[in-house]
């Protein structure tokens, strides 16, 4: 067995974003984009695999999110569930499941994971001095509290995380804290928690990450400073009333931490697609399977979430498949400036979807993925991009090549004699086709796509040297055969670039007059000689700003 043949049941994990704002392209681009990318790569070659998310649905984000508006927090997070659910469908971003921590699944999946951890004594209770706001008389979970980060001084640092440097954070660890809601100082105040001992997987997650040759540099440098450190037991229960109930007497009023709940999502997730495909099993082909493969695309900020506090929730565990690869994006930017869903600065998907194909935006996203680091949404590069490259030279080629060969043949030409230009271009198509497995299988989209376009910018360059509109006058077959050699390419290209823009590829595979499914094996099906041509429609609309957007370019 090959490389490439092994790990053919592939599970694809996507961060679950929290319901408490829109998503952007930010977003799009940081996780959602290229773990569709992967997920149509792998359905295409067939693999068994299934991408499954939701909406984060508790949390102090959406908790501060209800207290500004004055309303239950569940009502935001609902709303917001149905406004990211629509989002991702805008962009063509294809989940096997799309759920929500809502559900009662989800919480009977958590809280047993958590029982089952505290009878193996992984979770253990003691006393913490947590912040206490006076004037709002109450504990200051998670994001209630800001302050200094201690290790790296970022002013922005809240009770669970600094942004900045990526750390996790215990609330007492915070310098000069303050109540988010009052600007207080907060007293410290004795409260009871359960820990979960991370302390004791330091050893095992080091071995496991030894091999991790794959794993991006960024990921694998981020995890083995922070194991260098040594690892400290960390609170999973917090001082709030809203999320998932402690399963044990004691711990009425409080609930557990809502990262420890939703990085289950990806277990319950798989379970509920399990339930609702009629196979209640068919999960187990990803978790208990030691073949099957999975992928855990998220931003750089989930990193420590996703390669030392879930595996060692797995390893606790027992039984159960750790991540294969974590292949975490840096940011995308805003004409340099961070997007953010609580300073409203950003690019709202809605807003985009109304206004361009769905297969532009994705292809100027993944051209500019943050994949190794901070990338920016600049609006004029994207009408440039759109412009020349997806208008100019693919959909280009595509039209030029359909509208000749109707025109002067009305259906497939066979392929006669073949010159040196004809096989160089049929190697081209199946070298390139390789290439494009290969990036993809390792996450390198941007690598991908560029090796997709330099495949649709030697097709003009083939279609311009053999000049058909020329040739058909001189030597009819041999120009027949230079078009059967563009429809070869096309077809090729329908189907490389389906994972990137699936709206054209389903198109250009019409217009090819295929009517059966595509599949990466079809990129290099036979043409059937003499096949009818549907009427191509163009393929890709050229784009132009708009008064908002060029305001942000000046
Ligand atoms: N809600 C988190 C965020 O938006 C991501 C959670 S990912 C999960 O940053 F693994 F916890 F689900
Ligand atoms: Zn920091």
């Amino acid at each position: 067995m090959t490389d490439l043949e092994k790990g053919r049941h592939i599970l694809v994990c996507v961060a679950w974003p929290y319901a408490n704002a829109a998503l952007h392209l930010g977003h799009m681009a940081g996780c959602y984009l290229p773990a569709d990318i992967f997920a149509r790569y792998h359905r295409l070659v067939g693999s068994d695999m299934i991408m499954v998310s939701g909406s984060d649905m508790h949390g102090t984000p959406i908790a501060l999110a209800a207290e500004a508006e004055g309303v239950a927090p569940a009502v935001i997070a609902e709303r917001n569930h149905g406004i990211n659910t629509k989002a991702l469908l805008d962009l063509d971003i294809k989940f096997d499941l799309f759920t929500s921590t809502a559900t009662e699944n989800h919480r009977q999946v958590v809280q047993e994971l958590f029982l089952n951890l505290y009878n193996k004594g992984y979770v253990i209770p003691k006393t913490q001095k947590n912040p206490y706001c006076v004037s709002c008389s109450r504990f200051l979970a998670d994001r209630f509290v800001e302050g200094e980060c201690p290790h790296c001084g970022d002013s922005g640092a809240r009770g669970d995380q600094c942004d900045h440097c990526g750390k996790t954070l215990d609330p007492q660890e915070l310098i000069n804290p303050r109540c988010k809601q009052s600007g207080d100082t907060p007293e410290f105040r004795e409260t009871e928690h359960l820990f979960l001992r991370l302390s004791a997987f330091e050893k095992e997650l080091l071995e496991w990450i030894e091999p991790k040759s794959h794993w991006r540099p960024n990921v694998i440098n981020f995890t083995r400073n922070w194991l260098k450190e040594g690892l400290n037991d960390r609170a999973i229960t917090r001082d709030l009333e809203y999320g998932i109930p402690i399963p044990l007497d004691g711990f009425e009023g409080k609930r557990i931490y809502v990262w420890f709940e939703a990085v289950i999502g990806y277990l319950s997730a798989s379970k509920e697609w399990a339930q609702r495909s009629g196979d209640p099993d068919a999960w187990k082909r990803w978790w208990q399977n030691p073949e099957a493969r999975s992928f855990y695309f998220l931003g750089k900020d989930n990193i420590p979430f996703h390669t030392i506090i879930w595996p060692s929730m797995l390893m606790a565990h027992g039984g159960l498949n750790l991540p294969y690869d974590v292949p975490a994006n840096e940011y995308l930017q805003l004409g340099g400036a961070k997007f953010s869903k609580s300073s409203g600065l950003g690019v709202w998907v809605s807003d985009v979807a109304d206004k361009f194909q769905s297969d532009s935006i994705r292809y100027y996203l993944t051209n500019n993925m943050p994949e190794t680091r901070d990338s920016s949404w600049e609006w004029k590069e994207f009408i440039e991009r759109v412009n020349n490259e997806l208008v100019g030279i693919f959909g280009n080629l595509c039209h030029r090549s359909l509208t000749f060969t109707r025109k002067r043949f009305g259906t497939i030409p066979p392929l006669g004699d073949l010159d040196g230009d004809d096989l160089e271009m049929l190697g081209r198509i199946e070298a390139t086709g390789r290439e494009i497995s290969a990036e993809l299988e390792t996450c390198n989209f941007r690598r991908a796509l560029r090796a997709l376009m330099n495949l649709a910018q030697s097709g003009n360059q083939y279609f311009d040297k053999k000049a058909p509109w020329a040739l058909v006058k001189t030597d009819k077959d041999a120009c027949g055969s230079a078009l059967h050699v563009c429809l070869k390419l096309l077809q090729a290209l329908a189907v490389y670039c389906a994972p990137f823009t699936p709206k054209a590829s389903e198109r250009l595979w019409g217009y090819l007059g295929n009517t059966g499914p595509l599949s990466w094996e079809g990129a290099l099906q036979r043409l059937e000689t003499g096949r009818e041509l549907a009427e191509p429609a163009i393929l890709f609309e050229k784009v132009e700003l708009e008064g908002e957007q060029e305001d942000s370019t000046k």
